[in-house]
């Protein structure tokens, strides 16, 4: 049997490379005579590299070859990926894919595509890497209602912070050493300003719940405000911020409440001591209670063994179906930001008076030699609009953070 891979980057030279080291492991997971790379699609030409003679630039290639029964999608993106795919699935390949931004934008479509042609679409690799994940959210936890979902699902930014904590970086330096140790790209803002967590949250939140979510209709809040003032108050309290992706069933399930932003965490928290660029995923569910799974989130090797164990899947079921998925969701399903309900970290300027006549009882938090009129505290539970409009009535707000109860 013949695989093909599209896009020859770092995941998926990790799965060329993978599926060469493990070559005979992996036939015989599959349980096929022989499980064979034939093509690889990149439109750059890789001279010395031992793959070199399967480069080819015409995915029509791969698209006509009744040989190739799996395509790896590792190219990243929408375009051309999404069309691509769609064409795969619709020739009757198999395809398996690391692309959260193609699963969170187009997940349903590719879904269905894959049921109508009785072929498998598969993305283990889109959320956490090289991390279990989906599977355990469709299969092993299938007994359980879950009630929310929530992690740390980017490594670059979970670095920073955690360099920010460990090293009192500043965002800036912290950030520079990543791009230099190749952790963030030269134009950072997909990890910094949430978009990754955001997309890989809404894959998390359809799996555990059912219904799209789609990545537009939250707020997703990047870690580019977080100063060492604020690292110095969650010390003090006792914590560490983390940047958290989180999806809770409210009103019954009827709704559901999604949030990408800097989050302060407990250090008793299983989430607290994922340092550098490890992730964590948290599991609630209401038989089982709280399950983490935690390790590698990003990187070559790492995610190439999640594409590599989808393939080895796919291979296994040909000719069946495994069968997942969501549907389109309501109009208003997911709740709006102001509705997001929590507790949260203020600073301000306003005097313990004004803390108390707008907030009632809060829970104040203390760090050596604060600035000048600076108060810091944790607010009672309250919504996001009673907060912004309780804010505004506070003198020189400096940060709010939300504060996770996990
Ligand atoms: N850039 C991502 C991260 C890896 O830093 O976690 C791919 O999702």
């Amino acid at each position: 049997m013949y695989v093909a891979i599209m896009g020859y980057g770092t995941v998926g030279s990790g799965v060329a490379e993978v599926l060469k080291k493990n070559h005979a492991h992996i036939v015989k997971k599959s349980l096929q005579d022989s499980l064979e790379l034939k093509y690889i699609l990149d439109l750059r030409t890789f001279p010395g590299d031992p793959n070199e003679s399967l480069v080819t630039d015409d995915f029509n290639k791969i698209l006509s070859d009744p040989e190739v029964k799996i395509v790896v999608e590792t190219m990243g993106g929408l375009k051309p990926a999404y069309d691509f795919v769609l064409a795969c699935l619709n020739a009757g390949k198999s395809v398996v894919t690391s692309n959260k931004e193609l699963v969170a934008a187009k997940g349903i479509e590719l879904l269905e595509a894959a049921k109508a042609n009785n072929v498998n679409f598969l993305f283990e690799a889109s959320v956490g890497g090289g991390i279990p994940i989906i599977r355990p959210i469709i299969q092993c936890l299938s007994a359980n209602k879950i009630t929310e979902v929530a992690g740390i699902l980017n490594g670059t930014t979970n670095y920073i912070l955690t360099r920010m904590f460990s090293d009192g970086a500043d965002f800036e330096d912290a950030l520079a050493d990543a791009q230099e140790l190749g952790y963030a790209e030269r134009d950072p803002s997909a990890d910094v300003d949430g978009i990754d967590a955001c997309r890989k949250i809404c894959i998390l939140a359809d799996l555990c719940f059912g219904k799209e979510v789609k990545p537009d209709s939250f707020s997703t809040e990047g870690i580019r405000d977080i100063t060492k003032t604020d690292v110095k108050y969650a010390e003090a309290w006792g914590g560490v911020i983390k940047l958290v992706a989180s999806a809770k069933a409210v009103n019954g399930g009827r709704n559901v409440s999604v949030c990408v932003s800097p989050a302060l965490i407990s250090g008793e928290s299983q989430l607290a001591c994922v340092s550098g660029v490890f992730n964590a995923i948290l599991v609630r569910g209401n038989a089982l209670g709280d399950a983490v799974f935690y390790g590698r989130g990003a990187g070559k090797l790492p995610t190439a063994s999640a594409v590599v164990a989808d393939v080895i899947d796919c291979a296994r079921h040909l000719g069946r179906r495994k069968p997942f998925g969501w549907v389109k969701s309501p109009e208003g399903y997911v709740l709006p930001d102001d509705e997001f309900k929590g507790k949260f970290f203020v600073r301000c300027d306003s005097s313990f008076e004004e803390i108390a006549d707008t907030f009632g009882k809060v829970e104040y938090i203390n760090i050596e030699d604060p600035p000048e009129n600076e108060k810091a505290f944790i607010t009672p539970m309250i919504t996001k609009g009673d907060l912004n409009k309780k804010c505004e009535t506070l003198r020189e707000v400096k940060s709010v953070i939300r504060v996770t109860d996990y």
